[in-house]
């Protein structure tokens, strides 16, 4: 369709960037940026008369974007005619406009097109070697100033490199460490960081973009006290194998996020840890349960490796903890009895809840009062116990009290 309507309009048109990326590697995107050589907008317009999904412009830009009914998204932009100042060291010949587009861009393996005209579908447009660094599995920039211009790249390079399992080319490495060592990373907003955390701290390959940002000494520039151990990188790196086991018990959505900031900060000093984890995430409720896993840990240790240990004091130890905190604490711990006694109380005690409530307790003429919750916390003690079982127990047994 879109090709058709270029042919129409006489213009040309391509699907760059990370669909063209992801297409060469075989991995799923089901978001398509088109970059058209003319009015992106009106071509946004005529296009989706035949697509009919929900079109966005933004004039200011030049861009639109289409969201189909199964939740892809079009982004369609017109070529840029020119950019940064290029380096000098480029031929002068006069270039493209697609040309100029891809060469603004990050890193070669995302500086590919494919024009989608019919008459030249499907043909590969690689000005930078792009091709060729995914054969090699290489994260590599156009040029030398590209994280001067915009130092939110760094941790684009790292995120590539995890997510894909690639290296960094070694000179990118080098203006990598150039940039970070000009201070260039202050230039980035904290919320930037944020959302280049957020991404980095949710895919697969965070424990290996943990490491590049230690190697980098990305973690000291942003807190001076945040010195990353290798230990730490291990310990992320088996949150993945910890979180498969606890979903066999649990499937509530686990927030990733969380789990890696409590793990980054485990041996953080607890004095400055609001404000050092506030340049990882600025959500209240998360950062208060970071804060609380980070506090209670060794509490939480101690009482469970006690010698006069049963169900109930389990029980009592964890029941009052998010699922984040237990699968940080048993990701966390070396101790083999701690983890033996979380699991334990995921597979046996977690779900045990009284049936029995104070109505129940007025309908057996118990006058209302602090007793009540007596009653109750002691029906809940003999459930956890295993002396009880079902609503008609705990009756009976409020009964007998
Ligand atoms: N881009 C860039 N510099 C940035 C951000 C983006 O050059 N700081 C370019 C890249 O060419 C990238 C494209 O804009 O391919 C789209 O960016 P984005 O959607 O953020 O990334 P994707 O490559 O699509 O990757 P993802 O799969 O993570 O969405």
């Amino acid at each position: 369709t879109t090709g058709g309507l270029a042919d129409t309009l006489g213009k040309k048109v391509y699907v760059v960037g990370g669909f063209v990326r992801d297409l060469l590697l075989n991995r799923e995107n089901f978001d398509i940026d088109f970059v058209i050589e003319g009015d992106g907008i009106s071509f946004a317009e005529r296009l989706n008369e035949t697509l009919s999904g929900t079109l966005m412009t933004h004039k200011e830009f030049g861009t639109a974007s289409i969201t189909l009914a199964n939740g892809s998204v079009l982004d369609i932009v017109s070529a840029r005619r020119e950019y940064y100042e290029y380096p000098a060291a480029l031929p002068t010949v006069e270039k493209s406009s697609i040309w100029n587009d891809l060469f603004r861009r990050d890193f070669t393996i995302n500086c590919m097109a494919i024009q989608i005209n019919i008459a030249n579908f499907g043909k590969l447009i690689d000005f930078f070697g792009g091709l060729e660094d995914i054969r090699n599995k290489r994260i590599r920039v156009l040029y030398n100033l590209s994280f001067i211009e915009d130092p939110t790249r760094i941790f684009r390079a790292i995120r590539f490199a995890s997510r894909l399992d690639f290296e960094i080319e070694e000179q990118t490495k080098s203006f990598i460490m150039e940039a970070i060592k000009d201070h260039m990373l202050t230039k980035v907003t904290n919320d930037r960081v944020r959302e280049e955390m957020a991404q980095i701290f949710t895919d697969k390959g965070v424990s290996k973009s943990i490491f590049l940002m230690k190697s980098f000494n990305i973690f000291t520039a942003i807190h001076s006290d945040l010195n990353i151990t290798n230990e730490t990188i291990t310990k992320i790196d088996n949150l993945w194998s910890t979180i498969e086991k606890f979903h066999r018990f649990d499937n509530k959505k686990i927030d990733i996020q969380l789990l890696v900031i409590m793990q980054l900060f485990h041996s953080f000093p607890l004095n400055k840890l609001s404000e050092a984890i506030q340049k990882f995430l600025n959500n209240k409720q998360g950062i208060v349960n970071i804060q609380i896993a980070l506090k209670e840990k060794e509490k939480v240790y101690t009482s469970l490796l006690k010698d006069d240990i049963d169900k109930y004091t389990i029980y009592s130890i964890l029941h009052n903890h998010c699922l984040e905190s237990l699968i940080f604490y048993y990701n966390d711990c070396t101790e083999y009895y701690i983890k033996h006694y979380i699991m334990y109380y995921m597979i046996n005690l977690k779900n045990i809840k009284l049936k029995v409530t104070g109505r129940d307790l007025l309908n057996l003429g118990i006058q209302p009062g602090p007793i009540y919750k007596k009653i109750l916390d002691t029906i809940l003690k003999s459930k956890v116990m295993g002396e009880i079982y079902d609503e008609h127990d705990e009756i009976e047994y409020a009964n007998k009290l």
